[in-house]
């Protein structure tokens, strides 16, 4: 769990965005692989422009308005791939983090990991650790880092823990409502995205924030992440402004 909050103290934001942009943008980096591809070349090549592209998106999001940006960067799913890739995916944070941890501190970004830890590696683990110490201090954009994250895998241990608390007395059942899980998960800090962008065409959320997508809007578009730019961020994020969200309600 991010943070050391016990889940019954700490408040999750579920209250929808009350401006007109998107204030909690995420996004399902998609299409690397193919990317590289198309270019004749392994699918790592992919991989690096991907992280190249991350900065360029971090950086435009105060301009939009957009407080917290949420990324999607390796799936509990993903370990099904090759070891080539695997490796080759977890050398890239171990280097991504190394190479921006400073950059990212002075320009005032706080950044959070979510996901499981403890498939990874130790020093990635140290590197991801001394990130989050290092801008925790920082309350320009939150950016938070999905990594080994899988919506079920976050729900799951979510309730390992809900379940420990009512075993030794800390919470009684009867007050477990929609607002107690929240409290749970790794995202506990975080507001509810309002939008979830997935790049590549592919029209699926993978297991990405199942349970705080709950009512987020989605764009699906075909461009691939290495080719995605701040320009494209910030037509998505004009044109989040004109939908109408209802809740369930309906218009008065
Ligand atoms: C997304 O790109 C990055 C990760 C899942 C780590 P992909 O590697 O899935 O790219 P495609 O979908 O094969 O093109
Ligand atoms: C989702 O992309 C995970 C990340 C972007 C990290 P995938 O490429 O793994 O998803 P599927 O396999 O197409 O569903
Ligand atoms: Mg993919």
């Amino acid at each position: 769990m991010p943070g050391d909050v016990h889940p019954l103290e700490g408040a999750a934001g579920t209250e929808p965005a009350a401006r007109s942009g998107p204030r909690h943008v995420a996004i399902i980096m998609d299409g690397n692989g193919r990317w590289a591809q198309a270019r004749g070349r392994p699918r790592l090549f992919g991989h690096h422009a991907g992280a190249r592209r991350v900065r360029e998106i971090v950086e435009c999001c105060p301009g939009l308005g957009v407080k917290y940006l949420t990324i999607f960067a390796f799936s509990t799913e993903n370990w099904k791939r090759t070891q080539t890739e695997v490796a080759g995916l977890m050398s890239l944070f171990r280097r991504y983090i190394s190479k921006e941890m400073n950059a990212l501190a002075e320009r005032n970004v706080r950044v959070r990991f979510i996901g499981d830890r403890v498939r990874l590696d130790e020093k990635l683990k140290a590197l991801m650790d001394k990130l989050e110490r290092k801008t925790e201090g920082n309350d320009g954009t939150q950016l938070t880092i999905a990594l080994n994250y899988g919506g079920r895998d976050e729900v799951a241990r979510a309730t390992k823990r809900l379940a420990r608390d009512v075993a030794e007395g800390r919470l009684n059942p009867e007050d477990v409502d929609q607002e107690t899980l929240p409290r749970y998960l790794d995202t506990h800090v975080l507001p509810d995205p309002d939008l979830v962008i997935r790049t590549s065409g592919e029209a699926r959320i993978s297991n990405f924030l199942l349970w705080q997508s709950a009512y987020a809007e989605y764009e699906f578009i075909d461009t691939l992440w290495p080719d995605f730019t701040s320009e494209e961020m910030a037509r998505l994020c004009n044109s989040f402004g004109r939908r109408d969200r209802r809740f369930g309600a309906i218009k008065t």
